[in-house]
């Protein structure tokens, strides 16, 4: 408390009194007031109640100064609509106006150059989220312009050389999120420029070439993103003078070269994120000056040699990515225990040897854990339980699967499991052990990959409620699909392929609730994956978007040994986007049933043995982006319909009895064209070697083994071109790009 003033007393009134006299008194200049309401009139839709009140000072949005005239025009999300800046917008008449803030509406045009020259003394300038477009003028407003946010706009162009040239006291640009390109503007600290310029964001432009020298003299310069460009060459070697950075953020560029030894300098550094780029070299040897760094995200780069042990002191790390480099050296030798607030740890894809590092498990505040695609190995420790908020754990070369398993149902926080690589042909046990299991309460992604379990698929998978994916392909599994997996409440996605299951279809499969009911999917919690992933396709991975919903409901059930008949039921699972039933030895007819599911993209059942005609129905499923029933025995026309003509013959070859377009041989009126001439035996796929290397590659490429495809879905793509301002989702999403990686098998 501050000791009593009598003073105070008496003021408080004093004040009171004189701010109600001076709004008064500070009636609006009528030029400005005029303004003002032709301003309204530009827009097409005006929700502003500027007409109740005759001094315009008094208005929603609007701040005069002592003699009346308006310094302040702050609209941010009124949706307001409309074409504004021309040269002759009546705003240019504001020319006291120190502060305009219109971010978030729908406003259009484009900044003309005379229009910004009225307003000498404007200070702050947010006209991000809004719609406009064309090049950005030649000069900044003002020399006394402090802030411009042009951000999440369409402006294009290369930013003028002249831009920056009256500035004197600016202290922070944000144009990302536009089609900005050319140069990009590396003297803006140079010469006339101010050099007290704090943030420079130019992030998802199209800023190409290399950054030259320059932005070593913005000496107090504390945030530089220029991520998602096209940026190649070179870090620009003056960078490391810029000695106030506490964020460095250039991800998703072409940057070459390596980080130089120079980077200690940026003793502020608490953001580097240069993911995606084609860094090379070893990291720096003494890193771990770096004292303030607390996210680090090289992934995608062509780093090599081991971590500097001297990364261990940097003790306020949070997260640290480097998936996908060419790092090396033996995990077992660091020792992680200092890194009491790492949450996420991410070196997938990399060739790190040794075993387990035990002292990770001393890091408590860790959600993510990630090492699968190494050469690391060693069993899954009681210790890990201590990590009281672990969400998501991905590893691979693991052995001891009962004991894994034993170990990690108990780990309460446990969301995603990722194990692959791993229990090379140990069994998986019926149950023994886990009868009084209640475990995993918390798992919704359960991923076995290339993990040639044996066995039966296990009892205890039907006890957890709320896993939404599960992936055990690849392995050697045995047995029936179990029935009580229909019974999962929040199960979407299942891939069983690449065993050797045996049985029939269950029919309570198709009752699987979230693919039955439109409402029970809409019930399930939307959860965020901790770490983003991707399919680590040869050329071009995908990241996939982290929210599980994103995922296609699917069944895949290829390269297994079912037989018996499709059953009818099948077309209940209507919220189904992907059936793969290929390679297996399905066989009667395709039920017309199938045409029920609507939401169906990708249907394959080649290689079985159905017979019988493919039902004209199916020919009504509009959303069908693939259609393979390649090898089996059917026969007749193939339906006439918008899609399936599109498709190419080789989805429906090896079916003598086939006719119609797409295939050659046209349909005679009775079905005498029998041909054997195209007429494959398949009666034992093991004849024909050639596929299983196509499906072999196949394998590898998605090794991932995640369900099917991705749906886009509007929101979501709609959130990545606005930018999330999230670190890790901010541009870690659907981008194909180039994943220069040899493949491991
Ligand atoms: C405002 O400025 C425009 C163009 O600069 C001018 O034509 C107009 O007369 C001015 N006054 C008002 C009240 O709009
Ligand atoms: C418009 O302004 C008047 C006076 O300032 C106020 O009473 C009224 O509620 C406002 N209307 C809306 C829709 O904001
Ligand atoms: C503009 O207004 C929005 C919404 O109130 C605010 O978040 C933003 O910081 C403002 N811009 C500036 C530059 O102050
Ligand atoms: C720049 O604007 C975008 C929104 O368009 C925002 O996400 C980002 O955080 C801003 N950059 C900085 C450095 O504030
Ligand atoms: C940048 O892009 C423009 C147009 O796309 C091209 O003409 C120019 O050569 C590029 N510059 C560099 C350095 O790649
Ligand atoms: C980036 O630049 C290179 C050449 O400078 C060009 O070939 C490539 O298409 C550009 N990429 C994008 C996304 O503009
Ligand atoms: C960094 O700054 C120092 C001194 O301020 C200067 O001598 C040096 O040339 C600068 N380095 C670069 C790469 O600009
Ligand atoms: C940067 O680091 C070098 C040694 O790596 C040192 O000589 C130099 O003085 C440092 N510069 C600044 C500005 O800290
Ligand atoms: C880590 O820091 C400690 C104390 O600050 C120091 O003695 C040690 O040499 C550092 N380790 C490395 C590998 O730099
Ligand atoms: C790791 O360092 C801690 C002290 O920071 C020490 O107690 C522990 O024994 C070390 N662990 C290993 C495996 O070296
Ligand atoms: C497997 O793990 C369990 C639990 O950690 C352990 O008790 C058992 O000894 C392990 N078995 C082998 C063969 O290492
Ligand atoms: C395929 O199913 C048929 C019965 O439909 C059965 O006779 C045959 O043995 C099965 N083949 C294999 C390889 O399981």
């Amino acid at each position: 408390m501050e000791p009593y003033n009598p003073m105070a007393h008496i003021f408080l009134p004093i004040l009171l009194f004189s701010s109600i006299i001076s709004t008064n008194i500070h009636a609006c200049n009528q030029i400005e007031h005029n303004s003002l309401l032709s301003f309204t009139l530009t827009l097409s839709s005006s929700p502003l109640n500027w007409t109740s009140s005759v001094n315009c000072c008094q208005w929603n949005g609007i701040t005069c100064n002592q003699d009346g005239w308006v310094t302040h025009l702050l609209l941010p999300s009124e949706e307001l609509k409309g074409g504004i800046f021309p040269s002759t917008s009546s705003l240019g008449n504001l020319t006291h106006l120190t502060h305009l803030n219109l971010s978030h509406n729908s406003l259009y045009g484009s900044l003309q150059t005379e229009f910004f020259s009225f307003l000498k003394h404007l200070e702050i300038l947010d006209l991000s989220y809004n719609l406009l477009s064309g090049e950005l003028p030649l000069y900044l407003p003002s020399s006394s312009i402090k802030k411009l946010d042009l951000s999440s706009n369409q402006f294009h162009g290369a930013i003028p050389s002249s831009f920056f040239q009256q500035t004197r006291n600016f202290i922070s640009f944000n144009v990302s999120n536009n089609i900005l390109s050319g140069p990009f503007p590396s003297s803006i600290c140079l010469k006339h420029s101010s050099r007290l310029t704090r943030v420079l964001d130019f992030s998802s432009n199209k800023f190409n070439g290399s950054i030259s020298r320059g932005l070593g003299e913005c000496s107090e310069l504390r945030i530089f993103r220029a991520s998602h460009n096209n940026l190649s060459g070179f870090l620009p070697e003056d960078i490391y003078n810029a000695t106030k950075l506490e964020e460095l953020a250039l991800a998703l560029n072409s940057l070459i070269g390596a980080v130089s030894d120079r980077i200690v300098n940026l003793t502020n550094l608490a953001i580097l994120d240069l993911y995606y780029n084609q860094l090379s070299g070893v990291l720096p040897l003494n890193f771990g000056k770096l004292s303030k760094l607390k996210q680090l995200n090289l992934d995608f780069n062509h780093l090599e040699g081991a971590l500097p042990p001297s990364l261990m002191n940097c003790t306020n790390l949070i997260e640290i990515h480097l998936a996908s480099n060419n790092l090396e050296g033996d995990i077992s030798t660091l020792n992680f225990s200092k890194l009491s607030e790492l949450s996420k740890i991410d070196l997938m894809t990399n060739e790190f040897t040794g075993i387990l590092p035990i002292s990770l498990y001393s890091c408590r505040s860790l959600k993510a854990i990630r090492l699968i695609e190494n050469y690391i190995e060693g069993q899954i420790q009681v210790e890990i339980l201590s990590l009281k908020t672990l969400s998501l754990l991905s590893l691979s070369g693991l052995t001891n699967f009962t004991g894994a398993m034993k170990i990690l149902m108990r780990c309460k926080s446990l969301r995603t499991l990722i194990l692959s690589y791993s229990f090379k042909g140990e069994e998986m046990p019926a149950d023994s052990g886990m009868v009084d299991f209640d475990g995993f309460q918390n798992l919704r992604y359960l991923t076995l990959y290339h993990c040639e379990l044996t066995g039966q698929m296990p009892l205890w998978l039907s006890k957890l409620k709320n896993l939404e994916i599960l992936s055990l392909k690849g392995n050697r599994i045995t047995g029936p699909i179990p029935s009580y997996l229909g019974t999962l409440p929040k199960l979407f996605c299942i891939s069983l392929a690449d065993n050797l299951i045996s049985g029939e279809f269950p029919k309570e499969l198709c009752g699987l609730p979230r693919l039955v009911h439109e409402p029970t999917a809409a019930q399930v919690v939307d959860d965020y994956l901790e770490l983003p992933i991707f399919t680590a396709a040869a050329q071009n991975p995908i990241f996939y978007p982290r929210r599980l919903s994103n995922f296609a409901p699917t069944i895949d059930l290829s390269l297994n040994h079912i037989n018996g008949r499709i059953p009818s039921e099948i077309g209940k699972m209507r919220l189904l986007h992907n059936l793969d039933l290929s390679i297996n030895n399905f066989s009667g007819n395709i039920p017309n049933e199938i045409s029920n599911l609507k939401n169906l993209e990708n249907l394959s059942l080649s290689m079985n043995h159905l017979s019988g005609q493919i039902p004209s129905s199916l020919a009504s499923l509009s959303f069908l982006k693939s259609f393979n029933v390649s090898y089996n025995d059917l026969e007749g026309p193939i339906p006439t319909g918008t899609q399936l003509q599109t498709l190419n013959a080789s989805e429906f070859k090896g079916n003598s009895k086939l006719c119609g377009s797409p295939l050659p041989n046209e349909c005679l009126n009775k079905s005498i064209n029998v041909d054997n001439k195209n007429h494959l035996v398949l009666d034992n796929k093991h004849q024909i070697p050639w596929f299983y290397i196509f499906f072999a590659l196949g394998f590898i490429v998605g090794f991932w083994g995640v369900c099917g495809s991705l749906i886009i879905k509007k929101t979501w793509r709609y959130t990545y071109f606005q930018f999330v301002d999230n670190l890790q989702d901010r541009l870690y999403v659907m981008m194909t790009v180039h994943m220069r990686r040899r493949l491991r098998g």
